[in-house]
């Protein structure tokens, strides 16, 4: 009987730093973007008005993974998080589960890393302070994963100041101040309200749209998001579920307008042009970024750099 490790919440993060998480993350992209990993499409199985559930898949380093995670939004009224699940990683070559691990934990470090690895490749070379609008648990990782990339001091915006002076304490970053001026903004709201109109949007700036994960969410108006050089996490998933889904089905972005994240960090397309453009990156999150991070989670525990029980099926 297979005997897997059990990797909790702590765990994880105990095993991959954001900087470790930006690592895997920037690699996963460019192992998917030369074919050496791969993802079927992310399947939604719907409860509403409850919630929905997510299966995302993915192969690649030896390893495959599927992992089952939630969106429940009424759940913080009744005390429990919005998004939980479990990631099962295997041994690719004999299907073998290897590890249970905490969805939690890898979504939050991968959704923070690629952040990050979106600025590293789209702002300006003089790109330094940062702005985040929406300062819950993923803005609060994008911002420490910016920070950990070398980018701050920072802005922090949210209509509950508790969120917003929470995370600026802990960054020293300010939370009374406008964000609009910084050089990289990150979109992290529940993307049931518009954020940014097109007046907003300032020549030069880099935008991480991390908020709008699925069907019916945006964060920019549509004029906002044509204003902008787009670049996208997966097409087929940024066009069905993005932020860049409103302006595909209004007709005034094609998938010619909208260049892969990976591409550009293979070399393969180009990022920015010029430093006056405002860049735009639709992050919607995929397998294969869960994957890096899963992977690089496990190792450390497999080669005994953190500590993990473990259980016999
Ligand atoms: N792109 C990805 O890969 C990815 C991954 C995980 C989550 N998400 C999405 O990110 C969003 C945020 O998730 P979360 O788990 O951090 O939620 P959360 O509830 O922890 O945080 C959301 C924060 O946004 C704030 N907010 C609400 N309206 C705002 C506004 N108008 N301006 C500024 N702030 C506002 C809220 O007060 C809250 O602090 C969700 O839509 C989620 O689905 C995306």
């Amino acid at each position: 009987m297979p005997e897997l490790a059990l990797l909790d919440h702590d765990t994880v993060l105990a095993a991959v730093s954001p900087t470790g998480a930006i690592e895997a993350t920037r690699d996963a992209f460019l192992r998917h973007h030369d074919g050496e990993w791969t993802m079927p499409s992310k399947v939604y199985v719907e409860n509403y008005p409850a919630g929905d559930f997510r299966a995302m898949p993915a192969l690649g380093g030896g390893y495959a993974m599927v992992k089952w995670i939630t969106s429940f939004p009424g759940n913080p009224a009744k005390g429990l998080p919005t998004v939980s699940g479990v990631l099962v990683l295997s041994d690719a070559e004999t299907g073998v589960p290897l590890a249970i691990i905490d969805a939690r934990a890898v979504t939050a470090l991968r959704t923070g890393a690629v952040a990050a690895v979106a600025a590293d490749a789209l702002a300006r070379e003089d790109a330094a302070t940062v702005g985040v609008i929406g300062c819950g648990l993923h803005g609060t990782w994008a911002a420490r994963c910016m920070v950990a990339a070398g980018y701050g001091p920072g802005v922090c915006a949210d209509p509950d100041p508790r969120a917003a002076a929470g995370l600026a304490e802990e960054l020293g970053w300010d939370a009374d101040a406008d964000p609009s001026d910084c050089d990289v903004l990150c979109f992290v709201t529940p993307g049931h309200e518009i954020v940014l109109a097109a007046g907003q949007v300032r020549p030069g700036a880099h935008l991480n749209m991390l908020g709008a994960d699925g069907p019916g969410k945006a964060e920019a108006e549509i004029d906002a998001v044509r204003a902008c050089r787009l670049f996208c996490d997966e097409w087929a998933q940024a066009s069905h579920g993005g932020e860049l889904t409103g302006a595909v089905e209004a007709g005034v972005v094609t998938r010619e307008d909208v260049t892969d994240l990976g591409a550009v960090l293979a070399g393969d397309a180009t990022g920015r042009v010029d430093d006056d453009e405002t860049t735009l990156f639709d992050s919607t999150g995929l397998a294969i970024q869960d994957l890096g991070v899963a992977i690089a989670a496990y190792e450390a525990v497999r080669d005994g750099r953190v500590p993990a029980s473990t259980v016999t099926l």
